[in-house]
């Protein structure tokens, strides 16, 4: 009796800490422990074709996507329509539609294209084809709230198309035009990265670094006391 208590106790446990270190495993600093490993994510309940890789969802080294403004980009560019952020006090200028590296996150994130859906799949892999899976499967589905226990809750990444309701995106960085801006030099402000040909609009990427997940959501620094913010904002 006292043998089989402990037998079930022990492999209780070791379900237990396996499930704690998978939840954990999502907001370390390297790719491979964020939810932008979609190689894991294929043997965690989602159905995406398994590439056996990490990196190929986005980045190929041959046959990549030129028009977009992330290296080796290994995705189609989403084309929207995208209705953009528009508010009577905006001062500076944003583009009609969404450009540069914010399209690398959109081909992701506005629920168009497959999160599996790429342009070069590895020559090892064995004829999987892409399941069709949108970033709205997990969001809706498998991760909403605190669903599994302790896990993320994935609810808000399908931004869609509509980007009226998102920070400004694809707009020029001009303090000139509105003084409660801090100074921007050699394309950045602090260290936030701008983009474009001129590095010079906000983009996702200019919050966020889609590799590192150690200031969660990817942001590229804490947001603590709106830290974040306030490298640009001066308000
Ligand atoms: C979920 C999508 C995604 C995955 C997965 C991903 N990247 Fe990226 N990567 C991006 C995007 C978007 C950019 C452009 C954003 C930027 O300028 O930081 C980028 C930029 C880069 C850059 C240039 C900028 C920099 O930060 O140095 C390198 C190098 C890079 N990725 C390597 C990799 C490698 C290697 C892997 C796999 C271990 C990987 N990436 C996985 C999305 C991804
Ligand atoms: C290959 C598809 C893909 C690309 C490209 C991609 N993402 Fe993601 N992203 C995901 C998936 C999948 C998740 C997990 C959420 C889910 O399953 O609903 C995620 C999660 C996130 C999260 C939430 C993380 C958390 O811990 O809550 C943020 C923020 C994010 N992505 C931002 C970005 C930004 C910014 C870019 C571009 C620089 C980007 N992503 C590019 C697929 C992608
Ligand atoms: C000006 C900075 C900034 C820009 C630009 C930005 N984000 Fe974010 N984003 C944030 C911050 C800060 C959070 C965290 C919000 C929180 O947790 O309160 C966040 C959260 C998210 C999340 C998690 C879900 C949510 O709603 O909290 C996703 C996914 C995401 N961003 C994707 C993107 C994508 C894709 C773009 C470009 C279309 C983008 N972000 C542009 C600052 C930004
Ligand atoms: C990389 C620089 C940058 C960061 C970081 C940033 N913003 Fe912005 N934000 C801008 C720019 C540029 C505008 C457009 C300002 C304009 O045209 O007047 C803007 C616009 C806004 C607006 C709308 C202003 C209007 O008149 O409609 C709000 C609100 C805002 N930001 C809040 C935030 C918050 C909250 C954060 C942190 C989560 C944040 N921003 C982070 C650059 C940034």
């Amino acid at each position: 009796m006292m043998k089989w208590t402990f037998v079930v106790c022990t492999l209780v446990l070791m379900v237990c800490l396996a499930g704690v270190s998978d939840t954990y495993a999502q907001f370390g600093n390297k790719v491979s422990d964020t939810p932008h490993n979609l190689q894991k994510a294929t043997t965690s309940g989602m159905t995406l074709a398994d590439y056996g890789e990490i990196c190929v969802y986005c980045h190929t080294p041959h046959n990549n996507n030129i028009n977009i403004e992330a290296p080796l980009w290994n995705r189609d560019e989403p084309t929207g329509p995208y209705n953009m952020y528009n508010s009577p006090t905006l001062d500076m200028t944003i583009a009609n539609t969404a450009e540069n590296v914010s399209l690398a996150c959109l081909s992701c994130h506005d629920n168009t294209i497959a999160l599996d859906q790429i342009i070069n799949r590895p020559s090892s892999q064995l004829g999987t084809n892409p399941s069709g899976q949108t970033i709205e499967t997990c969001a809706t589905t498998c991760h909403v709230g605190a669903n599994p226990v302790g896990g993320i809750n994935f609810q808000g990444t399908n931004l869609g198309t509509d980007l009226q309701n998102d920070h400004p995106i694809s707009i020029v960085y001009d303090p000139s035009k509105d003084p409660n801006f801090l100074p921007a030099s050699n394309g950045k402000v602090g260290n936030l990265p701008l983009y474009g040909s001129n590095a010079d609009r906000v983009e996702c990427a200019s919050c966020h670094n889609p590799h590192d997940n150690s200031n969660r959501p990817f942001l590229r620094m804490s947001n603590a006391n709106s830290a974040l913010c306030l490298t640009c904002h001066d308000i």
